[in-house]
């Protein structure tokens, strides 16, 4: 539980991601008795909107998104009581005045004038970061005794280069270690257990290297299109969208090593030490590794879904890709020669993160014959929707003579009872001042520079964009990156 008094500070107040994680996260983390007794939150907007607007449009959005739900008024009032509602234009330092004016009262109310604890959220356009953090101090607003804390959200960039930009922007009004990225993947329940699974298990921990593991999958599948956000989908893409952030994470998290504690620094120092053992994938080699697709029209879920570039505010003749695969591999002592492959896609069969452990076979004696196809142990790791893991053994079919065939021990996180949303972990840590499951600017950077040769092959035009049907796998040539190697996808389960 959270005790210490904080202003929350909304810039994107009446935006998409407030109305469907921020304010529902909010209000599940209030109802579970985490927040503390004296906590505002300070909604700014372009828009004019009264404080009873605000809050109601608050009411609607948790009624409508939140995990937990209101059931009793009286809880509801003493929530939206906290809520206040300031008119901005973020690019008018004059501007700032009505928000320094909302945060000092509340924080003389909790007699901590100059005291106060400050979150300051930018759930706007990531080109608006640097002038609102500027405009923050310009207005005195980061002048506090108490703790100062930023949050921002991805894309941090369209390159290295703009992300250094960025990041410099920012750093003249927060320290690095007020600046809070957030990688909403990182706050999903499953991601955070990756860890656990690993560290706290005999069973898998002597077993996580290149000595017994033949492949590494993860898939983040999507069924949804580019819906209404071609604005920015369409000069982004899946590589940036996805790869250079929620994939690599996910990646980091299998491949670390051990950290020596369970600190931020510690296990951020492991996480920055896999990336810096990612092959680099040369301009040349971008076809070897990559792969990029973008759907065409197609049957998902019953129905006929245009293909990407009859979307909505797509150019017609965009090349932009909705899918990767590729194949990584981190060169290091533990995963020499483990090929890790990635595949992220929109307009695909389901919504599924998943990560496929693939262990290596037996040697082919005993039970290998013409009769028993043995497959390989596999450990699966579910991310979303359903949260848990299972793994695929072999063992004895019942009543036969030496008839093996594969079994499942699996594990739910979330069957009896839902699990909390990504969105209420990551303000909680925000709030409380932990670190651990946001991105550092070297992971940023490093991700960047990965991506970016990737990005140049393809701006070229030299690499074919292949071309893949909704409510499809991918392209063809996704299935035969892993053929090469005499892999295969696993299905998702
Ligand atoms: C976002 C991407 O970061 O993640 C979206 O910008 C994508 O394009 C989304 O749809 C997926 O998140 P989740 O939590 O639904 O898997």
């Amino acid at each position: 539980k959270l005790t210490e008094p904080f202003s929350l500070v909304l810039f994107g107040a009446t935006g998409d991601l407030a109305k469907r994680k921020l304010y529902p996260a909010l209000f599940s983390l209030f109802k579970s008795g985490l927040l503390p007794q004296n906590f505002a939150v300070i909604g700014v907007g372009r828009s004019k909107r009264t404080v009873e607007e605000f809050r109601t449009a608050v009411r609607s959005s948790v009624d409508q998104f939140s995990r937990l739900k209101v059931t009793d008024e009286n809880e509801w009032n003493q929530f939206a009581r906290k809520f206040f509602y300031v008119i901005a234009d973020v690019n008018q330092p004059g501007q700032y005045q009505g928000i320094k004016t909302v945060v000092e009262e509340n924080e003389k109310d909790w007699n901590l004038q100059g005291k106060g604890n400050r979150l300051y959220y930018l759930a706007i356009a990531p080109d608006l970061f640097g002038s609102v953090s500027r405009n923050l101090r310009l207005a005195g607003l980061t002048e506090t005794s108490g703790w100062k804390r930023l949050i921002i959200e991805k894309p941090i960039g369209h390159d290295y280069a703009s992300a250094k930009k960025l990041n410099e922007q920012m750093k003249e009004s927060f320290t690095e270690q007020e600046i809070y990225r957030i990688d909403h993947y990182l706050g999903k329940e499953m991601v955070q257990n990756i860890n656990v699974i690993r560290f706290a298990n005999s069973l898998f921990e002597p077993l996580w290297n290149h000595h017994y593991i033949e492949t590494v999958q993860i898939t983040a599948s999507e069924t949804v299109g580019v819906e209404d956000r071609a604005n920015y989908y369409d000069e982004a893409g899946a590589l940036r969208d996805m790869v250079q952030n929620h994939i690599l994470q996910i990646l980091m998290m299998v491949c670390m090593e051990p950290p020596s504690r369970l600190k931020t620094e510690a296990i951020h120092d492991e996480k920055v030490k896999v990336l810096r053992s990612l092959r680099k994938i040369e301009e040349s080699e971008a076809a070897e590794y990559v792969v990029r697709g973008q759907y065409r029209a197609g049957m998902l879920d019953g129905k006929l879904v245009p293909g990407y570039r009859d979307e909505k505010n797509v150019n017609p003749a965009s090349n932009t890709e909705t899918f990767v695969a590729a194949k990584l591999y981190v060169d290091n002592l533990r995963w020499a020669g483990v090929p890790f492959y990635i595949r992220t896609g929109k307009r695909m069969p389901a919504k599924a993160t998943e990560i496929v452990i693939q262990f290596k076979e037996m040697p082919k004696n005993l039970y290998f014959n013409k009769n028993n196809d043995l497959g390989p142990n596999l450990l699966v790791i579910n991310i979303q929707p359903v949260e848990g893991m299972y793994m695929v053994l072999n063992a004895k079919k019942p009543g036969s003579i030496n008839e093996i065939t594969p079994i499942a021990m699996e594990f739910c996180n979330n069957c009896d009872q839902g699990t909390p949303e990504a969105y209420e972990s990551l303000l909680h840590d925000a709030v409380a001042g932990d670190q651990t499951f946001f991105t550092h600017w070297d992971e940023v950077s490093l991700a960047w520079k990965f991506i970016d040769p990737i990005r140049r092959a393809w701006d070229r035009g030299e690499i074919p964009l292949e071309f893949y049907e909704s409510g499809t796998w991918g392209p063809q040539a996704a299935d035969d990156l892993l053929a090469k190697e005499g892999h295969r996808w696993w299905p998702v389960s």
